[in-house]
């Protein structure tokens, strides 16, 4: 019998009953301190049935925050908030990762401790806007790191990913997608170094490498993801060959033996796109591949069953429809997302989607 969605799979050392994920989404409404709170609970609760949740991304450090309410891990209080997550996902038999993330320059100095500059690769200014508490507001030029401050920055994935083990993430998902930090130093449009981190594919992917083996030394590569978004523009971020260096990702990321490698496949906000072979890329890595980007229940089990993907990420769908697998499983009719509450607000047009039960 063919694969499809409904086909149970073991990602590294998590077993997941079906292979419909849920992709991170930021919804911007954690509590005071960034602390998972109630409704953050029962959002997560009410999506159980997927095969596997991922996290909306969450801030690894103070100095990794860049959206207002993002909820981070890097608290004590955040922790105990979101094992209260975990609990609740894992009592209805769900499985849970933590999105592990650093913004680098796609921040601004209110939303950062003291007023620090956001970092970065290089001190390149992103096109547009920041979301701060005060409203909009420009981007503004980042500070370069120094190469001596990187082992700080790795040290902060590292504590992360003990503080989401200790709250009882069944892993990680390593966040180097959508032009933040790990992003900014894989794609040459954000990085300029000349240093052992800037310059040919091979040191601009260092950093996501090192990232990546620390996180992997402490959780084990089997409960450890990665996320790359390859020709996403989105964050004012493009490479000059996309399919040359994510290749180059997809291969030194491969022998770790990780739960899954994770593809936004294009671009979210529409230009013009270099062209891309996405199964080209998924032949450099061995492990599990989790396709995402606009797919509907037909082209995903068309993609699982023709061996090209093994696990589809469905990200809107998941926002509109707590029961989509229930709803795929019956191919009844999705509701539409309401995109006026995506980012932040109350439990309206967060926790009170209509299932099919009612
Ligand atoms: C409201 C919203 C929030 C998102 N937040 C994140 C995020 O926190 N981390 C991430 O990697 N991608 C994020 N994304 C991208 C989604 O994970 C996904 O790639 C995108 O929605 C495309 O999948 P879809 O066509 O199934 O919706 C977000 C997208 C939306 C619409």
């Amino acid at each position: 019998m063919a694969l499809d969605l409904f086909s149970p799979i073991k990602v590294g050392s998590i077993a997941l009953k079906n292979r419909i994920v849920m992709a991170p989404l930021t919804r911007n409404r954690a509590g005071e301190g960034n602390v998972p709170r109630e409704m953050n609970v029962t959002y997560y609760e009410q999506r159980a049935s997927a095969g596997l949740i991922i996290t909306e991304a969450t801030p690894i450090s103070a100095m990794a925050h860049g959206y207002p309410a993002t909820p981070g891990i890097h608290t004590e209080a955040q922790v105990a908030g979101w094992r209260k997550v975990v609990d609740a996902v894992h009592a209805k038999g769900g499985k849970i990762v933590l999105q592990l993330w650093h913004v680098g320059r796609i921040s601004h100095p209110s939303l950062l401790p003291d007023n620090a500059l956001p970092v970065a690769p290089s001190a390149i200014k992103p096109a547009g806007q920041a979301f701060t508490y005060q409203g909009l507001q420009d981007f503004v030029t980042p500070r370069a790191l120094a190469a001596e401050e990187i082992p700080g920055v790795v040290a902060e994935y590292v504590q992360a990913t003990r503080n989401a083990l200790a709250a009882g993430f069944d892993g990680v998902e390593i966040h180097a997608a959508n032009g933040y930090l790990l992003d900014q130093f894989l794609r040459d449009s954000t990085n300029k170094r000349t240093d052992i981190y800037g310059g040919d594919k091979v040191n601009r992917a260092r950093l996501l490498l090192e990232v990546t083996q620390n996180v992997v030394a402490v959780a084990g590569a089997d409960k450890v993801g990665v996320r790359i978004s390859p020709l996403n523009p989105f964050n004012d971020i493009s490479d000059s060959n996309p399919q040359d260096l994510f290749n180059h990702v997809a291969r030194v990321l491969s022998p770790f033996g990780l739960a899954y490698l994770h593809v936004v496949e294009g671009g979210m906000g529409g230009s013009d796109l270099p062209p891309f072979d996405f199964v080209e890329l998924r032949k450099n890595f061995s492990g599990p591949y989790i396709a995402n980007l606009a797919y509907d229940k037909a082209r995903a089990n068309a993609a699982i069953a023709a061996g090209n993907v093994d696990l589809v990420a469905f990200g809107v769908p998941f926002i509109a429809n707590p029961d989509l697998v229930e709803r795929f499983a019956r191919d009844a009719a999705l509701n539409q997302a309401d995109q006026s509450s995506f980012y932040g607000g109350t439990e309206k047009g967060y926790i009170d989607y209509p299932t099919l039960q009612g």
